[in-house]
Formats: structure tokens, C-alpha cells, sequence
């Protein structure tokens, strides 16, 4: 039995069988590059879902986690420790004026933003919360009742009321679902799991101009596209407007659990003592793996990395459309890529972990290529070139 299979018995036995997995143990990891329990190397271009944004074990993440564990690991939220605040100055300093929750994860993020938005809209009798077709917002009965893929929710009901749902950048179906119950507007500014699909300006423009005439809040779940990912701090800045809310996860700790959820103006404190908590959240190992994750983008110039990496990975993916006739479309923003294809993806997934580079597929037919900010130009050659080869593999280049 090699290593990796007797890894995978106690899976097998003992681990909820709730997750489709590349039979690869993972047991290292360092910048873009992670390497098997086999000692093999792959190029990670989906570094843990995003969660490792600024590439694996960044030494700045590493020494935090190191000094904060040798003081104290957990404050609970009775009290207060003193990285918290600092973290939350450094979110607002980052985005827009307002102030911080803090979680563990996606999904309760978004979660404390549904209860905001409710709690908020409570004495109006606004309880409504609008969400696009396929969209993506975690796994809570909350968070897969907002999430509007109905192969997230089946034979989890009944779901909790209050979610309608719209087309994603039609402006008119979002406007069509407005109602004087209408408490909140929430969308990922680009669709991750939905396929990397990125918000018009118009959409985005005109939900922040509907927002504001029937006051409505706007949240964006920027999960996935915040923290530098699409070549701006957060997605929003791209469009020269700002939600009321955002949730954050992910790249936010550098590899480390944490959640936030970011509130503006007189929303920021409506949630008083007792109406909302968590008990590890803002815990100072989070927040001291975040601040040094804030802090290698920032003295990286990694936003900027980004924007310019990104372009030179999205020209390099167009270029496979020359060579593969099943190759649709590239589209994205920044180092958040996706390659639409005619055919079904997994193959292609499959191909590419074998030679390795680790990409991810989504709605069957999605590439998602989303390499660690710290990526270069070099490591997004040789992925585009095993790439192609894993094409070949699979279809007839013209
Ligand atoms: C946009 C978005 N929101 C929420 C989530 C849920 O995050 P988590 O898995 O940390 O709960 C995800 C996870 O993929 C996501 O992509």
C-alpha cells in the first residue's frame, strides 16, 4: 500500500463521505507549489479555493501564527485582545467607512449578513433578500437558500423564507423583484462557483442607484474576489461604487480560518450585545495571520501583481482558442480567470493534476485558473503549457 492509499482507508472508514477528492495527499506547500506525501510537485493554480491567496506558507503568515500561538491562541469575545480592532481599522482603511464582525468562514459571514440586512429592515417590515441566479454563498439552510442553485438545496427543506431570486446582470429581473418587503440586494460581483461570471458595469452601477432610491442595502459577497484577487483590493473598486455590506474569507487569513463581514455608516451598530456572535471569531490567531496577510499584499505591490499577471495569464488562456475549437471563451478579472469550454472539463482537470498543475473545474464545463497572487509570469507559462498538453489529450487541436 504506497503512503497515499493508506491515507485514504481512513477516509474510506472513518471521514464523511461528503466530498468528491483528488486522490493526492497534500503535505506541504510553499508560494504557488504543493507537494504530495509521494514527494511529487504541483503548480497550484487553485491554492485551496483562494483560501491560500498569497501562495502557501508565506513566510510573513508563518512567523504570525508562530509568535501569536507562544502568547495566547484564543480570546473569546468577552473580552478583548489586541489584534482585533487593528484588523478591523486595517479592513476599513482598505474599503469603505464602517465597521467589522468577525467569523470563521464564507458562509457565516454571509449569514451575519442576512441577519443584518433583516435586523435592520425589522421596524419596516423589510425582510426580503434578493440573490442572482447562480450565485454562491456557502452551506448553511441560510446560505443555500440565498445560494439560487436548486443542486445546493434539494432535500435540505424546508429552506427559510424571505430569498427571491433574479438574473444575474439584468438589471430589469432584479427590478422586477423589488417590493416594498425588499430588505437587501446581495450578489457576488463576480460569480465564482457560478461559472466566473463577471457584473456589467451597468448591473453593478444600476443595483447601487436602485439600492439607493427604494433604500435597499446592497451586499456583496466578495468571499472569493476580495483580498487583491481581481487586480483591486476588493472587486467593488472596479466599478467606482460601494456596497453597504461585504463579506469576506478566504485569502483574508492566508491560509488561516477567519471571516468578516463589513458594515457602513448607522447599519454598523445595529447588531448590539446579545444579538449576534461567535465564539472563535476575531480570535487573535486569525487576526494576526490576516494582519500579516494585509501586510505581504501591501509591501508585495500584490494588488497591482495581480491586475498585471492577471492580463498576461488571460492573453496567454485566449491563445488555446487558436489551437482548441472547444475552447469558448476566456473571461475574468485580474488573477480570477475562468476558460469556458464546449466540452465537459473534468477530463482536462484530471489530465493537468497528473501532470501537475492543479486547476478546478466548475458548472462542468469552467475552468477555474486562480493562481496565488505571488504567481510569475514563468509559473503561468508552464501551467498554460500543461494546459494545452491535457487539451490534446482530450479533443483535436485544429
Ligand atoms: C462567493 C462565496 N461565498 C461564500 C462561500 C462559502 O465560504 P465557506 O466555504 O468559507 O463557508 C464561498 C466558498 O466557496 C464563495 O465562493
Amino acid at each position: 500500500m504506497t503512503h497515499t492509499e493508506e491515507v485514504i482507508r481512513l477516509y474510506y472508514e472513518f471521514v464523511m463521505p461528503n466530498y468528491s477528492r483528488v486522490p493526492v495527499v497534500l503535505v506541504r506547500g510553499k508560494g504557488v507549489n504543493v507537494y504530495d506525501i509521494e514527494g511529487k510537485e504541483f503548480l497550484d493554480f487553485f491554492p485551496g479555493w483562494a483560501v491560500s491567496g498569497i501562495g502557501h506558507c508565506h513566510p510573513k503568515v508563518v512567523r504570525a501564527i508562530k509568535d501569536q500561538a507562544g502568547r495566547i491562541i484564543h480570546v473569546s469575545n468577552n473580552y478583548y485582545n489586541e489584534l482585533q480592532g487593528k484588523l478591523a481599522s486595517k479592513i476599513i482603511g482598505h474599503s469603505f467607512a464602517g465597521k467589522v464582525f468577525f467569523c470563521n468562514s464564507g458562509a457565516e459571514a454571509n449569514e451575519a449578513a442576512i441577519k443584518l440586512a433583516r435586523k435592520s429592515g425589522y421596524a419596516s417590515g423589510k425582510y426580503e433578500i434578493i440573490t442572482m441566479e447562480g450565485s454562491f454563498h456557502g452551506r448553511t439552510l441560510a446560505t443555500i437558500t440565498a445560494t439560487a442553485q436548486p443542486k445546493y438545496q434539494e432535500g435540505f427543506g424546508p429552506l427559510p423564507g424571505g430569498f427571491i431570486y433574479a438574473k444575474f446582470n439584468d438589471l430589469q429581473s432584479v427590478l422586477s423583484k423589488v417590493t416594498d418587503k425588499t430588505a437587501a440586494i446581495m450578489l457576488e460581483p463576480i460569480q465564482g462557483e457560478g461559472g466566473v461570471n463577471v457584473g456589467s458595469e451597468g448591473f453593478i452601477t444600476g443595483l447601487r442607484k436602485i439600492c439607493d432610491e427604494k433604500k435597499i442595502l446592497l451586499i456583496f459577497d466578495e468571499v472569493q474576489t476580495g483580498m487583491g484577487r481581481t487586480g483591486k483590493m476588493f472587486c467593488y473598486q472596479h466599478y467606482g461604487i460601494a456596497p453597504d455590506i461585504m463579506t469576506l474569507a478566504k485569502t483574508l487569513g492566508g491560509g488561516f480560518p477567519i471571516g468578516a463581514m463589513v458594515a457602513s455608516g448607522a447599519i454598523a451598530d445595529v447588531l448590539q450585545p446579545g444579538m449576534h456572535a461567535s465564539t472563535f471569531g476575531g480570535g487573535p490567531l486569525a487576526c494576526a495571520a490576516s494582519l500579516a496577510t494585509f501586510e505581504a499584499i501591501e509591501e508585495g505591490g500584490l494588488v497591482e501583481k495581480a491586475e498585471r499577471r492577471g492580463r498576461y495569464l488571460h492573453n496567454r488562456l485566449s491563445l488555446l482558442k487558436k489551437d482548441f475549437p472547444f475552447v469558448k471563451l476566456v473571461r475574468g478579472k485580474g488573477l480570477m480567470q475562468a476558460v469556458e469550454l464546449d466540452i465537459e472539463g473534468k477530463a482536462i482537470v484530471g489530465k493537468c493534476a497528473e501532470n501537475g498543475l492543479l486547476i478546478n473545474c466548475t458548472q462542468e464545463r469552467v475552468l477555474r485558473v486562480m493562481p496565488p497572487l505571488t504567481v510569475k509570469n514563468a509559473d503561468i507559462n508552464k501551467a498554460v503549457g500543461i494546459i494545452a498538453e491535457a487539451m490534446k489529450g482530450v479533443g483535436v487541436a485544429s
